[in-house]
């Protein structure tokens, strides 16, 4: 199937009640155009600060159809850049590093700073010298890429032409405001030992719309259906670009009695509130009064994505090693409400693969914040064939 076949079903079935065309979920040429496209084309997760936790820190991120290097520098200052050098364009970093005071090309070793910036060019004016007349290093700086920091999640606009970061992030910070108070992302600590990822063969665009109900929680999750029942959620779905759900009776009970920090403003009756938004396109993002995590879906193919997991608690004491046990055990619970799901997202993807599947049909009254998604996915493809 054409991807111009696909970006107009999807256009014309902006209205529709039905769910997106199977060919988005299982055309590789249209996972290419829309890794390339649509995704380049907003705020989109890379990975978390806490990858590279130093000055001199360097972790590559293939994703997007193309390679990546975040770079923690000085001044704590995080950039991203192209994963290519400037000379032949050999690819400039194949595995992370943390204690790197330069980049070095593998190739000819021509090196750049860590902001980027071209530092030496050995040879470049014949063997042993080191300048070239007619050779202006200032104009070979790395090919830098925009990127902003939220809740230790490093965001990327490959194509530079999204909306700018406050206009997409401030709705979202306006609803969790009653929640995590005026201090909001900054009492947050990302835990080191908090990180957990899991491959699933399934587009990325699954995992959302599985995120975005709760519809399937007393069978695919008994567990959490116990603390957090299906008839105490409720759906929110009237922003732009995120939408979720939400529990009023989040009330876990840990093994661990360490009782961890809650974020400040969360009275002991909205203690009980815990919200998930989708964050469009590729974040999962969960709160509840005493940790939030994120996921990051990181497409590898259209049936493949990987999935990380990062928490992060409330204040600076949260990172104490007398909490590892507490720390561990919410982790652990997330794990397993996750691989729960991966049979969920992975045998709708096998479904696509069906001819007769027409996108399907939501429910009339526990799916709203999945169409919302489809209706965001809708206008994004329409604006990039206008
Ligand atoms: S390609 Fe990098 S130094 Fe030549
Ligand atoms: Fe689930």
């Amino acid at each position: 199937m054409s991807v111009k076949k696909l970006t107009k079903d999807i256009a014309n079935s902006a209205s529709g009640t039905s769910g997106l065309p199977n060919g988005v979920y299982i055309d590789k040429d249209y996972f290419s155009w829309e890794s390339k496209n649509l995704l380049a084309s907003n705020w989109f997760g890379i990975g978390f600060g806490i990858d590279v936790p130093q000055s001199g820190s360097i972790k590559k991120v293939d994703v997007l159809g193309t390679s990546l290097i975040m770079v923690r520098g000085e001044n704590e200052t995080i950039r991203v850049f192209y994963n290519v050098c400037r000379h032949r364009g050999r690819q400039l970093v194949d595995r992370e590093c943390d204690q790197a005071k330069l980049i070095r090309c593998p190739y000819h070793a021509w090196t750049y700073r860590l902001d980027g910036s071209l530092n030496g060019t050995p040879h470049i004016g014949g063997a042993g010298i080191h300048k070239a007349d007619d050779f202006d290093p200032t104009q070979y700086k790395l090919f830098e890429v925009p990127c902003k920091i939220w809740m230790d999640i490093v965001f990327v606009n490959l194509n530079a032409n999204a909306e700018s970061f406050d206009s997409f992030i401030d709705p979202l910070e306006a609803r969790l405001l009653p929640l995590w108070g005026e201090s909001g992302p900054n009492q947050y600590r990302p835990a080191a030992d908090g990180l957990m990822s899991m491959e699933v063969k399934s587009n990325w665009k699954l995992a959302v719309e599985n995120y975005l109900e709760a519809y399937h929680l007393p069978i695919i999750h008994p567990g959490l259906n116990s603390y957090s029942p299906l008839s105490k959620h409720y759906l929110f779905h009237d922003a732009e670009n995120f939408a979720g759900q939400g529990v009023t009776s989040y009330n876990p009970q840990y093994n661990n009695d360490i009782v961890l920090t809650s974020a400040s403003s969360w009275s002991q009756q909205v203690k009980l509130t815990a919200e998930y938004p989708a964050i469009y396109p590729n974040i999962l993002f969960g709160i509840q009064h005493d940790h939030a995590f994120t996921m990051l879906l990181l497409p590898v193919a259209e049936n493949r994505t990987l999935e990380r997991v990062q928490l992060q608690f409330v204040g600076d004491a949260s990172t104490d090693n007398a909490l590892a046990g507490t720390r561990k055990e919410i982790l652990e619970a997330w794990r397993s409400v996750f691989q729960e799901d991966v049979g969920a997202v992975e045998g709708m993807q096998a479904g696509r693969h069906c001819d007769v599947f027409d996108g399907g049909v939501f429910t009339p009254t526990l799916e709203h914040a999945t169409k919302h998604f489809h209706r965001w996915y809708e206008r994004k493809v329409t604006a990039m064939l206008n």
